[in-house]
């Protein structure tokens, strides 16, 4: 049977460019959307080079209030099927929150939040009349408690990692398959975006990219509800669930401070 594409928010660097290959090393066709041509162009010549699938590339800011209705139409004007749907696209940022700038802060809540939900809803709905799709959203080990010092960050994985159970529940009569992916710090671009970061305690021991995609096209592929990613990560996520929440959040401020 022929394969319907798979589209990758922030399929052009990091864990998303991680996934595109590992989707196109299973015979996946590809959709691949960022803001950097460039990138999306690096990123489609690489996967071509070795896997013979098609990469269709569409350049959006996500964090533009039309960007995710353009998307939409432009794969369903070209009649476009979509199977699979990886709302990858995402960015941090680092400071005291007093001080942090807010618009990009807003922007954020857009991209982290806004469009994550906007995909989710125009995708499932033609998932669910074929009654046939997969979504994989990328939270992150922030979704389990405050973090001071990227407070708005957290909070916005958070949400993406209770959207996406619900949705798991609520998806399952429709045959929709839906996982949440909760990588602790990968090496990528990431640090880059949110400055200052790249300094701070949790950023010193980082996975790859790509043992992070993996696993997270491993754990859509089994249906789970979510995934931690990583020995030490999931430790820290166990011992959350047993100390108080103000124990955690201390915990979190301790690796989220950077080194005297
Ligand atoms: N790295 C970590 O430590 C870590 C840990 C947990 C979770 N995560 C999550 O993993 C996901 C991927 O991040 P990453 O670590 O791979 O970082 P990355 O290397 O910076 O990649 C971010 C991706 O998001 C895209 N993107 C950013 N802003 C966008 C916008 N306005 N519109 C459309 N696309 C946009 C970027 O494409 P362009 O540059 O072309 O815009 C890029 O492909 C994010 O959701 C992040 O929160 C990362």
């Amino acid at each position: 049977m022929k394969k319907g594409y798979v589209l990758i928010t922030g399929g052009n660097k990091g864990i998303g460019l991680e996934l595109a290959r590992i989707f196109a090393k299973n015979n996946y066709p590809l959709i691949l959307v960022g803001t950097d041509i460039l990138a999306l162009y690096e990123a489609r010549n690489a996967i071509k080079k070795t896997y013979k699938v098609p990469v269709c590339l569409i350049q959006r800011d996500l964090t533009k209030r039309n960007a995710v209705d353009e998307v939409y139409k432009i794969i369903t004007d070209r009649e476009i099927q979509v199977d699979i749907l990886v709302n990858n696209a995402g960015f941090g940022t680092y400071g005291p929150f007093i001080e942090t700038n807010l618009e990009k802060e807003l922007d954020l809540i857009e991209l982290n939040i806004r469009a994550v939900t906007h995909m989710t809803k125009l995708f499932s709905k033609d998932m669910a009349k074929r009654r046939h799709g997969r979504i994989l959203n990328i939270s992150s080990t922030s979704a389990f408690q405050g973090g001071p010092y990227m407070a708005v960050y957290f909070a916005s994985k958070a949400y993406i990692l209770h959207f996406t159970e619900a949705i798991h529940n609520e998806f399952k009569p429709y045959g929709l398959r839906v996982t949440a992916l909760c990588p602790g710090p990968t090496d990528t671009n990431f640090t880059d975006c949110a400055k200052g970061s790249g300094k701070a305690r949790i950023f010193q021991s980082m996975l790859s990219s790509k043992r992070v995609a993996t696993a997270g096209y491993n754990a859509l592929m089994k249906n789970k509800l979510f995934k931690v990613v990583g020995i030490k990560n999931n430790i820290l996520r166990q011992l959350n669930r047993l100390l108080p929440r103000e124990a955690a959040i201390n915990i979190a401020q301790y690796c989220l401070l950077k080194e005297k």
